[in-house]
């Protein structure tokens, strides 16, 4: 089989071949204990039942008033769902499991050094914690409903404190990656209008202790330069009382949380009511263009859809251990670490580091030790763990029942030793591709109904029904073959409600290519067009080729090409910059930028050292290009435009197709015979 997709940059190319791959069934033991064990749940979310089916979802979380409308059509496709309802999403998180669960852990922080205590937070402690945090944002920082306040917290549990505590108050969180640079962080500062900022000192990864609060003061910066005034930076101290960054604190501006926290000890702040509509949270990811894209998620649609797909697709019961292996500063740790498993009352483990550090038995060691049930990674992590401690699993004794992937395409290979060794065949694998835009699992198999197969994410999760479009709107047919672009044809309670600040960008990036009518009201008439590339087998499954558009997913964090490129514009020599994905074993894909220089400079290795130092610079440490290659020209199509689709061909020994139409064929074989004689 081929995949040939349409768009011209599409990364869809790269992957071609493959086979089907033969099912796997999930354990009886696992189908026993199951939270969705009757296949009647497939009719109870069929078309038929749309959109209703979700107030099966819905009826998890506690309102204080029920909706009056499940889904509102009405200013397509700005869709509303539950309109009408109020809750607050931290009483649903916190609040109402006290009466049954006060002692129970919340949150289990594993720190990097072993010899740190890992650090368990029952409901009770995060009720009191949460409480204190919020009255400092309302008291002290004075933020009210609606305000949005920037996070930049690395994984400790100060950063659900801090999220729990602005959703208490319906403050708008944006929490950027930690490994983000402080520009980065700066940019998303302005973008969102905040005006206080909240980081740490410092955290651990990989045995060293990382001057994080230096990031800050280039953050302020640079929101500065961007017309943000920030006025107050709330650190947290990572070791209580000791102050580790090198950089000085600013008078008037910077505090320490923990000497600020002494004055409201024992506070209690009343949850917010907030609309089912009201903002939840912004996260930001990249797109087509350099200015990043605040994704604004809802309040009663998310936590709904977050809490449904937790229970039946994570399948998390109250007395779980569960340990999503994942970042919080991505959407998978705010939906699957943080809002979904505490909405439904279970023990949610996270950790600090790195899961090859100190060793590669770390992960399993933490998995023995807390006696963790479901363990939900990332496959750049599976292919880490499996390069590089291959047999470890088989030296500790944990037993998982449940395992998810998330992120990126997994190899089957790396499936199966994910199935056998890491899982020791004991556990289900769901596979869950969704994005940031989305708030929740778009495809999966429902674990106990539908049997896994390697590669394959799975069909259309309960109540989304996913499509394969051609480049003209033609439905492509299960089993033909055939890639093309997975749309969704329905609104569903998760998706996020629209760029922050930029609506003309949500309606065309997302639903203008498939729209049918403009004018029109109808759901029908409105698919959500996911910017990957997929190919559908004739049992429904589907198999996720990549972006079909100017960005690259490297180990499962998705950088946008403009905004590599503005980065390594930013260094004076640099006249033309081209950023493409290259196959990488570990990363699924790596950056590889192409630079060529203005007239006169010449070239080096410290311009492609500078070229690489901007990008981390501007974006962060993940961007950092796997190569920097400086050329006479780049490919360019006679208009005058950069072929990336070429480069990137050439970058991965591949046919870059017909070139003759090209302003200047000729580089085509210059950057071939530089690149094979190079790598
Ligand atoms: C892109 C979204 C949402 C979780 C973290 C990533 C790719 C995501 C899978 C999967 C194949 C996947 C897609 C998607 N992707 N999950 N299971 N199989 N590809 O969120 O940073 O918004 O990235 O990641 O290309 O569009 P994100």
């Amino acid at each position: 089989m081929t995949a040939a997709s349409g768009s011209p940059d599409s990364e869809a190319q790269i992957s071609v071949h493959w086979r089907e791959e033969d099912y796997y069934q999930p354990p009886a033991r696992f189908i026993a204990q199951a939270n969705a064990a009757d296949p009647d749940i497939f009719r109870r979310f069929d078309e038929a039942h749309f959109p209703d089916c979700f107030k099966e979802y819905a009826e998890l979380l506690s309102w204080d008033a029920y909706w009056h409308t499940t889904l509102d059509t009405g200013n397509a496709p700005f869709w509303k769902w539950f309109v009408g309802g109020w809750l607050n999403a931290c009483y649903n998180c916190v609040d109402r499991h006290l009466a049954a669960d006060r002692n129970k852990a919340a949150l289990i922080w594993v720190p990097e050094p072993e010899a740190e205590d890992t650090r368990t937070i029952t409901y009770q402690e995060l009720y009191r914690q949460v409480n204190e945090f919020a009255a400092v944002l309302r008291d002290f920082c004075g933020l009210r409903t609606g305000d949005r306040v920037t996070f930049h917290l690395p994984m400790v549990p100060e950063l659900p404190v801090a999220m729990l505590a602005c959703a208490r108050l319906g403050v708008i969180h944006s929490e950027v990656f930690g490994g983000f640079s402080g520009v980065a962080c700066g940019e998303r500062i302005a973008d969102s209008g905040s005006r206080v900022l909240v980081t740490m000192d410092g955290y651990y990864r990989n045995g060293r202790l990382v001057d994080h609060k230096a990031k800050a003061d280039e953050a302020v910066r640079a929101a500065n330069e961007l017309g943000q005034q920030v006025d107050r930076v709330l650190v947290w101290r990572r070791h209580p009382g000791r102050y580790t960054s090198q950089t000085a604190m600013v008078d008037d501006r910077d505090c320490f949380v923990d000497e600020v926290l002494a004055e409201h000890r024992g506070a209690v702040v009343e949850p917010v009511s907030m609309p089912s509509e009201a903002p939840l949270f912004l996260m930001y990811t990249s797109g087509t263009t350099a200015r990043p894209k605040g994704c604004q998620h809802s309040t009663g649609g998310y936590l709904t859809y977050v809490a449904g797909t937790s229970k039946y697709y994570q399948d998390i019961h109250p007395e779980d251990t569960y340990w999503c292996c994942a970042d919080i500063g991505w959407i998978t740790g705010h939906s699957y670490i943080v809002y979904g498993p505490l909405a439904l009352g279970t023990t949610s483990v996270i950790y600090e580091g790195a899961p090859t550090y100190p060793d590669t038995g770390r992960v399993w060691r933490i998995a023995e030790r807390l006696g963790v049930g479901i363990f939900h990674t990332a496959p750049t992590t599976i292919r880490m763990l499996r390069k590089l401690g291959p047999d470890e699993p088989g030296k500790y004794d944990y037993h998982f029942r449940h395992m998810t992937t998330v992120g990126e395409p997994i190899e089957p290979e790396v499936w199966r030793w994910y199935h056998d060794v890491a899982g020791k065949g004991e556990a289900v694998v769901v596979d869950t591709w969704w994005q940031t835009e989305n708030g929740g699992f778009l495809g999966s198999t429902l674990p106990a109904l539908q049997p896994m197969k390697p590669g394959s994410c799975g069909p259309g999760v309960l109540g989304v029904f996913p499509v394969i479009y051609d480049e003209d709107g033609n439905t492509v047919e299960a089993g033909s073959g055939k890639a093309g672009n997975i749309c969704i044809r329905n609104p569903w309670p998760g998706i996020f409600q629209t760029i922050w600040g930029q609506p003309e960008r949500f309606l065309q990036i997302y639903y203008q290519k498939y729209c049918r009518d403009p004018a029109s009201t109808d759901w029908r008439d409105w698919p959500y067009f996911a910017g990957d590339g997929a190919v559908q087998a004739a049992d429904g499954y589907f198999r996720i080729l990549g972006r079909v558009d100017d960005v690259i997913n490297v180990a499962g964090h998705r950088l946008g090409t403009k905004e590599l490129e503005s980065a390594a514009l930013t260094v004076e020599e640099v006249a033309e910059a081209a950023a493409v994905p290259v196959v990488d074993e570990l990363r699924g894909r790596a950056v590889e930028m192409y630079v060529a220089l203005k007239p006169g400079r010449d070239a080096g290795e410290e311009i492609e050292d500078s070229v690489a130092r901007a990008i981390e610079r501007e974006i962060g440490k993940i961007a950092r290009p796997k190569n920097v290659w400086i050329v006479g020209d780049m490919p360019k199509t006679r208009s005058g435009k950069i072929m990336r689709r070429v480069i990137a061909g050439i970058s991965n020994f591949a046919d870059v197709g017909d070139v003759s139409t090209l302003a200047n064929p000729e580089v085509v074989e210059e950057i071939r015979h530089r690149i094979q004689r190079e790598k």
